[in-house]
């Protein structure tokens, strides 16, 4: 009996397996608006047998975004393009549908990666980003001006409008981008994080920006609705976050009224560089797991089935997200579960599709 394929009741909402689909950005959208292109994308990881798909890092504001061309919700066209995109995979698919909520902070303005990836040049339509510190993302990066008190309270007030328009538009579960070196993280890391007010200095003071958006948007969002943060478990630096500063979060939102906490981990800056260790992030999703006592799921170099699932039948998380593997392998759900000895609920039009089709050839002929 697989434990990657029992159910999981995520708080309040129930997910059909462990299986989540880590977001990714596309780079595909117009001011904001999702495209055709995630018509696509999204209408296939939606049949791709895990039990939950997270759509991209969707920014709050326009100039929180990554790129020109990140996902947005800060404005009525983009409530109404992702919509109809939403539509289209609860019509057409089997999985709950998840999104990501972010503000890029000092590593917005930037290029498309297949454009470079760097800082947007003059030219580009590059724009002030800002951040706890004036200390660039990088070299070639942009100088981000100090976050006011103003500036704070507007990307709060940001990120609840975007949770309500991402309420109406029916998600499932809203989780909060508190990782990959972006606003909420580089004000959590005492690397990106040199302020000497309420919000510098120690733990608790580092920890207030990112758990006054939490309490602001757990305010605003029903209890239907589940409420996450992707968090960093290492800042992979000596003089950047650890472990126990991720299960001291952890605590701290579980107490603000998330109901899970997502396990990534490095890109507080241009240099940082993850471990390569299949499930580097588990060891720390175990803690948080155990010692903050929050639904926990994991992502980092996961890519095989009995991996996935030794992660979850061992208790190390509740959840595993994968992005390459599944972008790879849009069905790797389905095949998952074949090797697991499991089986997935699949849309009408995919049913011949079934267990049978790998059945010895004389139970196939009868079929
Ligand atoms: C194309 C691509 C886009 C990504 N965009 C996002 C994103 O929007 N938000 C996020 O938190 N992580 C993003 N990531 C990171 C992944 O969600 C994931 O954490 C990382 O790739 C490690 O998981 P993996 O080893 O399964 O790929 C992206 C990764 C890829 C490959």
């Amino acid at each position: 009996m697989s434990t990657l394929f029992s159910s999981f009741k995520l708080g309040a909402v129930e997910l059909a397996n462990r299986i989540v689909v880590s977001p990714m950005c596309q780079y595909s959208a117009d001011d904001g608006c999702a495209s055709d292109w995630h018509l696509g994308h999204l209408g296939m990881l939606v049949n791709s047998g895990a039990g939950l798909v997270i759509v991209e890092a969707t920014h709050v504001e326009r100039h929180g975004r990554i790129t020109h061309g990140c996902l947005g919700l800060y404005s009525d066209h983009n409530e109404a393009a992702l919509a109809r995109v939403i539509a289209h995979c609860r019509r057409t698919g089997t999985a709950r549908l998840g999104i990501q909520l972010a503000h890029a902070g000092r590593k917005a303005s930037s290029q498309r990666p297949w454009e470079g990836g760097g800082a947007l040049k003059v030219g580009g339509d590059p724009w002030e980003t800002i951040a706890p510190s004036p200390i660039a993302f990088g070299a070639g990066w942009h100088v981000p001006r100090v976050a006011t008190l103003e500036d704070m309270a507007r990307v709060r007030e940001a990120f609840v409008n975007a949770a309500r328009r991402a309420v109406r538009i029916g998600f499932d579960a809203i989780e909060l981008h508190y990782a990959h070196g972006y606003l909420a993280h580089s004000f959590l890391s005492p690397v990106s994080n040199h302020r000497t007010d309420d919000y510098g200095g120690s733990l608790t003071n580092r920890m207030r920006f990112g758990r006054e958006i939490a309490q602001a948007v757990r305010a605003a969002v029903p209890t239907s609705v589940a409420l996450g943060a992707r968090i960093t478990g290492s800042d992979w630096r000596d003089d950047g976050l650890t472990a126990d500063d991720a299960v001291a979060y952890a605590k701290a939102l579980r107490a603000d009224g998330l109901d899970y906490i997502d396990v990534s981990s490095g890109g507080v800056t241009a240099d940082t560089r993850n471990p390569t260790t299949p499930g580097y992030n588990v060891p720390i999703a175990e803690r948080i797991k155990r010692e903050a006592g929050i639904a926990t799921r994991v992502v980092g170099l996961i890519v095989k089935p009995a991996q996935a699932e030794s992660v979850v039948a061992e208790g190390k998380a509740d959840m595993v997200a994968m992005a390459r593997a599944i972008l790879d392998d849009p069905r790797w759900g389905w095949h998952a579960a074949r090797e697991l000895g499991a089986d997935i609920p699949r849309v009408p039009q995919y049913q011949r599709v079934g267990p049978k089709l790998w059945a010895p050839a004389a139970q196939r002929a009868q079929a």
